[in-house]
């Protein structure tokens, strides 16, 4: 992003602010509620549950289904997410862990040719790329146990959309013709989201009339409208029959965990991260652990970038070895983010030179989806829900199953297709992340919240493997004092240890600091386009003040409304 672009950028911004100057100082209640979502018609649908008087968990399960609908190119009904959860009573804080898991008949080398080579597209195209999905699940877990209203109003927005259709954008237009292809190999998918096989003109209305009925079962018999009966038979025989190896108790197995979140602290700013299947958590806190001993705000912008890659690169790396469902293999939670730990890793860092990754011995991470969405919610009681969900590519697997509507997800493809091959060092790994019956793919999912005596940020962002340095920077500049339109709206940096350079968007890195990090011994690329699209609600408490913001790369939307 150029500086005009940027200048632009925080114009186009969607920023909200309430505030109640009358609130005493460190209220326990917020002035105002607030939702920020990548769409605006998923906002509306959150903010009618709380003025239905739902609380920010109803609105949670609002503004997931009103995403499947109107983003399908993110979320959907057939994908899985990690949705973390304060309830203000009782401060009691967890992870809804609806991650896919893969279905019982997927075995560690199913993606392989005869050669064991991967076999290009299969873990990414069509049912056979479908994990079991997990989104149904935690929408009717979060509705029952943490919700005060039925699910069938929940859903009633979702499904108005559904029956009523949603306008296409020059967002969807891009992603659909990214994912033509898949999209053209699926009847269903073609009918719904193409137009004569073609991408659909900007307005152009989509409907879907079958989500809407599995929405509708779903709102009635809650887990079971969707996992049993007439949507379940119907979904089952379409995938089967497309090749895909989903049966019946794949759905009969399928759970939420409800799994105790990451926690860690930076200079007195609490962090409380989505644990694992999700590296995130444990990536961040291990970032900013390292990071803490460093002075940055007296540092040159330079030599903060320097310090912020070495520690991504450590971080990453550790990501790529040791990460995996934590119900499969032992994750080294308490050592990876223990500030003991984080010592060792900086004394390995020089503030001259940049640590090429081949002198970290390691794993190269898989490649992730980017096509993800991210909202955050704050009630009237201080409620508050940060949650990524996703189908992973764009349009997941391309695969509708036929007369359900529900499309598949590919997140399949978060797994190591190929672990156990050493690399170039001769080190054997990525077995934490191996494919597995019934186990969950390791994600980059970093749902978050942030506290300081000052105020509480709630954020996270779509984007792949780089959603963690995106909520890294996202933090710090909280932590600098800056509000949500300022998170939003920072050009963004990232290292993933291998490959071995700094990934940037175009206006994130000023010229003269990109000569002296190569002078360093950095390598960067500037990207095309931009990543990440960030939904985050800040409380201020010293000033009680409530504001969102929206990303402006998306087209999302972030509200706020007083409260009465
Ligand atoms: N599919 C993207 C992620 O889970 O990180």
């Amino acid at each position: 992003m150029k500086k005009l672009s940027i200048s632009i950028l925080v114009l186009l911004t969607l920023v909200a602010c309430a505030t109640t100057p009358q609130n005493s100082l460190n209220s326990t209640k917020p002035p105002a509620s607030a939702v920020a979502s990548a769409h605006p018609l998923a906002t509306k649908a959150g903010l009618q549950i709380l003025a239905l008087g739902g609380n920010a968990f109803d609105a949670a399960v609002a503004v997931t289904a009103a995403l499947a609908v109107v983003e399908p190119y993110s979320s959907g009904l057939g994908g899985g997410g990690f949705w973390l959860i304060h309830r203000a009573e009782d401060e009691f804080q967890t992870m809804i862990d609806g991650r896919e898991t893969a279905p019982l008949k997927a075995h560690r080398d199913m993606y392989l040719d005869e050669k064991g080579n991967v076999i290009e597209g299969l873990s990414m195209d069509g049912p056979l790329s479908a994990g079991i999905p997990g989104v149904p699940a935690a929408m009717a877990h979060m509705a029952k146990k943490y919700g005060s209203l039925p699910l069938k109003t929940l859903l009633a927005p979702a499904i108005r959309y559904a029956e009523e259709g949603f306008q296409v954008d020059a967002h969807y237009q891009n992603l659909a013709g990214f994912r033509k292809k898949a999209l053209l190999d699926s009847a269903d998918a073609k009918r719904l989201f193409l137009l004569d096989g073609e991408i659909p003109p900007l307005g152009h209305v989509i409907k879907q009339a079958d989500l809407a009925v599995t929405l509708d079962a779903i709102a009635r018999q809650g887990h079971d409208g969707f996992y049993r009966g007439p949507v379940a038979r119907q979904m089952l025989r379409g995938v089967q029959s497309a090749g895909g190896i989903w049966t019946q108790k794949d759905f009969d197995n399928y759970k939420i965990v409800e799994r105790e979140p990451i926690r860690g602290e930076y200079r007195g700013m609490r962090i409380t991260s989505a644990a694992p299947p999700s590296s995130g958590g444990i990536a961040l806190v291990e970032m900013l652990n390292i990071l803490a001993a460093y002075p940055l705000e007296q540092t040159d912008s330079a030599s903060r970038t320097h310090l912020l890659v070495e520690a991504m690169r450590r971080a990453y790396r550790d990501r790529a070895i040791y990460l995996g469902d934590p119900d499969f293999v032992d994750v080294p939670v308490s050592k990876l983010t223990s500030p003991i730990y984080a010592d060792g890793l900086r004394a390995s860092i020089r503030d001259d030179k940049a640590t090429p990754s081949a002198n970290l011995p390691g794993i190269k991470p898989g490649e992730e989806g980017f096509h993800t969405t991210h909202f955050s919610i704050l009630d009237d009681d201080g409620n508050r829900v940060s949650a990524t969900v996703t189908v992973n590519y764009p349009f997941g697997s391309g695969f509708v199953a036929p007369g359900t509507g529900v499309l598949l997800n590919d997140e399949m493809d978060d797994f190591s297709a190929k672990p156990g091959v050493p690399n170039a060092y001769g080190l054997v790994g990525a077995e934490a992340n191996a494919i597995a019956p019934g186990k969950r793919p390791l994600s980059s999912m970093t749902p978050t919240f942030l506290e300081t005596d000052k105020g509480l940020a709630i954020l996270g962002t779509p984007g792949g493997s780089r959603i963690i340095t995106m909520v890294l920077l996202g933090a710090l500049d909280f932590y600098a004092g800056n509000d949500p339109a300022s998170w939003v709206n920072l050009g963004r940096f990232h290292h993933q240890y291998l490959p071995d350079y700094i990934q940037y968007e175009e206006g994130a890195l000023q010229q003269e600091d990109i000569q002296k990090l190569k002078a360093l011994g950095h390598e960067l690329k500037q990207i095309n386009g931009h990543f990440g699209n960030m939904q985050a609600i800040l409380w201020q408490k010293e000033t009680n003040v409530v504001s969102a913001a929206s990303d402006p790369r998306g087209v999302g939307s972030a509200e706020t409304q007083i409260n009465p």
